[in-house]
């Protein structure tokens, strides 16, 4: 259990939580907010879509704790704001719901892009509401409804620091297990956060226990004393990686810059990292911080180690990743299909520097972007493979 603090609808909430706790759940079950709805629960569907600190959020995918000082706003936060009403209307007299199951996703995300982007066309709607499935409308509606708004608004370019729902917001009522206080309290200690979270330090933060971590082993067809001698040069080990650039590297100092694309999203990451190398146990780790051009943030650790493999001339790779997003990334911080996918890219890695150290062709995907259609492909195959072997 943990206790964490945090801004929900301009209330402070202090709560002690289960480390494994979704903050759906936790706004739904402990706070009673059940207007956040739960469809997949896989971070596909965008029904349970929050604001966290001003980006929209899945939060069926976002730990609680991973949510301790940000600020949550949930549709109910929205009652009195003003762009939302227009949007519900549009809504309305455009038949942009029917059951009305993804409407409070779909609601917060047509917010956001509206605030973003301003007047917009049907291509960039629907590409921007593609993270929200609606399985009544047909979605004609639901454009029609978020263009009519938008026609004629120009962009918001700081949409974080909103106005704070803080004055109007109707105190919520606070379970026996959840102390509420108005934000502006006396005697507060958690500030409700006005601005976004600062720039991600180091990782190793007090709040490490909210990183997701990912563990793996892939076999590399190579000699061990060959693998770990690649891997002490970050270049080469970049080179294998899909997206991945170093700019700069000084003593145990690098900054580099990653490509991703997955699904709509397709963001670029800048960070700087320290590595470190143990050439007796042949293990080495990279930790470090990053921003991507959306402004969502990464901190995170790689540790591995490399081991003879179970034939000669072959390496085991151990891998153990552990990394936290904030921001509108952060929505990925649990996702399943995420995992498969940074499972996926790690097996890239160690086929596109087997290939390397033994001079064959490196695929052209490594060159500066990551081919989704494949990963994606790849990471269903491996659902499906898995599915019928069990
Ligand atoms: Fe479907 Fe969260 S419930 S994305
Ligand atoms: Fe029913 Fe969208 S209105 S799922």
């Amino acid at each position: 259990m943990k206790a964490i603090t945090l801004a929900v609808n301009g209330q402070t909430v202090s709560a002690v939580v289960e480390p494994r706790q979704h903050l759906a759940d936790f706004l739904r079950e402990t706070l009673g907010l059940t207007g956040t709805h739960l469809g997949c629960e896989q971070g596909v569907c965008g029904a349970c879509t929050v604001m966290i600190d001003g980006s929209p959020s899945r939060s069926c995918i976002t730990y609680a704790i991973a949510c301790d000082g940000t600020d949550v706003r949930t549709i109910e936060g929205f009652d009195d704001d003003a762009l939302m009403g227009e949007l519900r209307c549009s809504f309305s007299s455009h038949h942009g719901l029917q059951c009305g199951f993804c409407t409070p996703g779909m609601l917060i995300t047509a917010r956001d892009v509206v605030r973003r982007l301003g007047d917009v066309d049907d291509r960039i709607v629907r590409e921007e509401l593609s993270g929200n499935l609606c399985r009544c409308t047909g979605y004609v509606g639901i454009v029609a409804a978020v263009r009519g708004v938008a026609k004629g608004k120009l962009p918001q370019r700081d949409p974080v620091p909103e106005a704070s729902a803080a004055s109007t917001a109707p105190v919520m009522a606070a379970p026996a297990a959840v102390l509420v206080a108005p934000a502006s309290a006396p005697g507060t200690t958690a500030a409700r956060p006005a601005t976004p979270a600062p720039a991600p330090s180091p990782p190793r933060s007090a709040n490490a226990a909210a990183w997701t971590a990912l563990e793996q082993q892939v076999d590399i067809d190579a000699d061990p004393a060959a693998v770990w001698n690649a891997l002490r040069d970050v270049r080469r080990v970049a080179a294998c990686l899909p997206g991945a650039t170093i700019d700069h590297v000084e003593g145990t100092a690098l900054s580099g810059h990653m490509t991703i694309r997955f699904g709509p999203i397709k963001t670029r990451f800048h960070g700087d990292g320290i590595i470190s190398l143990d050439d007796a146990g042949r293990s080495g780790s990279i930790s470090g911080a990053g921003r991507e051009t959306g402004g969502s943030q990464a901190m995170g650790e790689v540790n591995y180690r490399v081991l003879g493999g179970a034939a000669a001339g072959t390496t085991r790779l151990h891998v153990v990743l552990r990394y936290q997003l904030t921001g509108a990334l952060a929505q990925f911080s649990r996702g399943a299909l995420v995992q498969d996918f940074v499972r996926r890219m790690t097996e890239i890695f160690a086929a596109n520097l087997a290939a390397a150290l033994n001079d064959r062709a490196v695929p052209a995907r490594t060159a500066t972007d990551v081919n989704l259609v494949t990963m994606v492909a790849g990471v269903l195959w491996r659902r499906l493979r898995n599915l019928f072997v069990r």
